[in-house]
């Protein structure tokens, strides 16, 4: 399947559990770095989506690939501007779908500069992003979740 394939829609309560799959894969836990403190923690889980869900300034869309749920796209307000986030579940990775979500979604949210953060390892998720034309302007350090110790980032900015 081609990543024509790629569409964003509207979150619905049955994509839920499977988020909540992809949340709890180890490896895209020690990728994004920066997750929930404990993944298999379904109240939080739940009680996390509720809040994003009730919040008009987060924009949250799902990613379709052909007729499945690949995984899931966001912006939310941080530090005074917008963010965008994304994750997918592992056997969807490796097909260009994040990069075609990610232009898909920009697209839809036009408000710029727009910006991101990726562990400074996360090459998959820098390349994401450079491939939509993100450039690095910045970095900070945080404590990681997923990595139980502080761990760099690079902030990304795309302009127009
Ligand atoms: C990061 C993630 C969204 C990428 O999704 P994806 O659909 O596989 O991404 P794409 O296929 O569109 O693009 C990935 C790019 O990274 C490259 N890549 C992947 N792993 C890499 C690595 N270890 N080193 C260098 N490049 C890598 C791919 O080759 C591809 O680039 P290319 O098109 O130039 O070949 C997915 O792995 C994921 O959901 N991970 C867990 C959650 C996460 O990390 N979210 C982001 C938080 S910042």
């Amino acid at each position: 399947m081609s990543t024509d394939n790629v569409t964003l829609r509207e979150v619905v309560d049955q994509d839920l559990p499977l988020f909540f799959d992809h949340q709890l894969d180890p490896e895209a836990n020690r990728m994004a770095a920066f997750t929930a403190e404990n993944p298999a923690d379904i109240d939080a889980f739940e009680a996390h989506w509720d809040r994003i869900r009730s919040d008009d300034s987060i924009i949250n869309k799902t990613i379709m690939y052909g007729d499945e749920v690949a995984g899931h796209i966001a912006s939310f307000e941080r530090f005074g501007v917008t963010e965008v986030t994304y994750w997918l579940g592992r056997e969807f990775w490796g097909k260009g779908i994040a990069t075609n979500a990610l232009l898909l979604f920009l697209d839809e949210v036009t408000i710029r500069p727009i910006y991101a953060r990726a562990a400074k390892d996360n090459k998959a998720s820098l390349r994401v992003l450079e491939k939509c034309g993100f450039e690095i302007v910045g970095e900070d350090k945080a404590y990681a979740h997923a990595r139980s110790a502080d761990t760099e980032e690079f902030i990304l900015e795309l302009r127009d």
